[in-house]
């Protein structure tokens, strides 16, 4: 199911027109925290904000929660269990990806209470080249 609301959302922003490199940020980082609310999460919540300027991916969930938040965004780093890793889950990649995708991200965790994870891609980042 995570990978049907990213191609969802895929689907509905490539009728605005949006820049291709733009809406596939925007699937992977919905994938990514949506596997994660499934995962580690236990139970949860996405939503995806569309405004004119950014787009917002937001996850919210009752879970574990992330005890080292920083260590947790590293490339590699997993607490996946051997049955998730057997099912090709767990590369420790998630987090780091929607690092590399985000132009702002926020994360907030309390151990045994949740996790919400906030993602924004900016739209108009414009490359000044093209005004020419
Ligand atoms: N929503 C969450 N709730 C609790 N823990 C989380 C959550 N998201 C991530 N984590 C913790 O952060 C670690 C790293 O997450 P990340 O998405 O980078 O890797 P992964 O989910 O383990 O593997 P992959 O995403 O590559 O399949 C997880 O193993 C888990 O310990
Ligand atoms: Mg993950």
């Amino acid at each position: 199911m995570a990978g049907e609301a990213a191609s969802r959302v895929k689907k509905t922003l490539q009728q605005t027109g949006l820049q291709q490199e733009i809406i596939k940020k925007i699937a992977i980082i919905i994938y990514e925290a949506a596997m994660n609310v499934s995962i580690h999460g236990n139970h949860g919540m996405l939503r995806v904000y569309i405004d004119p300027e950014s787009i917002t991916v937001e996850t919210e969930d009752e879970g574990v929660g992330i005890p080292d938040i920083e260590l947790a965004m590293q490339e590699g780093y997993s607490t996946a269990s051997r049955e998730v890793r057997e099912m090709g889950f767990g590369a420790g990649m998630g987090l780091f990806n929607i690092k590399q995708c985000s132009d702002e991200l926020h994360i907030q965790s309390k151990v045994g209470v949740g996790t919400t994870l906030q993602a924004k891609v900016l739209m108009n980042k414009k490359d000044h080249t093209e005004d020419h």
